[in-house]
């Protein structure tokens, strides 16, 4: 389970984010970057979030803390912004923190170099969760203490939109011809041989005992939380053996 806290005080919206992610208090005094249920894509992004944040995490990248954030909509009502307002108010229960990281800043190819060695595993663990959005126009990625971190996995695995269809969406290629870190020389082979026997049923049955119970009640097709949660797994575990071998526009 991930750590819950409730959120106290809404602070600002980050204007960059696409699905107006806002900066909260909560009640064990943290400060948390706020991704809401009731956000362009719902809650799905939400838990591809949990699920690609915690599975890498688990693969040894640098990923702010996660929380389940419980919102009282009412929070809402002082608010200026009638789009926050909405947000606010469409978004009552949990909702997903992420630790802030205060005096981040956002990765800037040309400024800070990255190696073959580092950018091959962010290369290869996109490629596994299907992540189209670390391109160079917009990198989801944080330089902060000098070190590279992980954020925004809302955009990964376009097959939970799609159960019916997952095997088959899992097995196709990945596209990596816009990838942020396509110019540093990825060691995709040498990432793909240290992280891809790491993934296993044991590993992704953890990261997906991670997702709160409320965003996997009600999915089409699904009797409960833990049928979703292995739905969850089975893509990335037969995706892991095989991928290396999928990623197009490296070379
Ligand atoms: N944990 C964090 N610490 C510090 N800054 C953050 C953190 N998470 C996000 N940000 C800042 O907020 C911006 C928006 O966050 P994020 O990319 O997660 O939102 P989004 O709505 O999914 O964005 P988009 O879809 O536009 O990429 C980031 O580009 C970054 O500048
Ligand atoms: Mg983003």
């Amino acid at each position: 389970m991930l750590k819950e806290a409730i959120a106290t005080r809404y602070i600002a919206p980050l204007r960059e984010g696409g699905s107006l992610p806002g900066l909260v208090e909560t009640d064990d005094f943290g400060t948390y970057v706020m991704k809401f249920t009731g956000a362009g894509q719902g809650r799905k992004t939400l838990v591809a979030e949990v699920v690609c944040g915690e599975l890498a995490r688990r693969l040894g990248f640098r990923v702010p803390r996660l929380a389940a954030l419980g919102l009282d909509p009412v929070l809402g009502l002082g608010e200026p912004d009638p789009q926050v307002q909405d947000l606010l108010r469409s978004s009552a229960g949990t909702n997903l923190g992420m630790e802030f990281l205060s005096g981040a800043l956002g990765f800037d190819p040309l400024a800070f170099p990255v190696s073959p060695a580092e950018a091959g595993r962010i290369v290869w663990f996109d490629a596994l969760i299907n992540n189209v959005d670390r391109s160079w126009r917009n990198p989801n990625l944080l330089m902060w203490h000098g070190e590279l971190w992980l954020i925004d996995h809302g955009a990964t695995m376009i097959w939970h939109h799609n159960w019916p269809g997952a095997a088959a969406s899992a097995a196709r290629p990945y596209d990596a011809r816009d990838h942020a870190l396509r110019t540093f020389g990825p060691d995709v082979a040498a990432a793909a041989a240290a992280l891809a026997p790491l993934v296993t049923a044991d590993l992704l049955a953890e990261v997906t005992a991670e997702i709160p119970d409320a965003w996997l009640t009600g999915e089409p097709g699904f009797g409960t939380p833990d049928d979703l949660r292995r739905a969850y797994a089975e893509p990335l575990l037969a995706r892991a053996a095989v991928i290396h071998d999928r990623i197009e526009g490296t070379a």
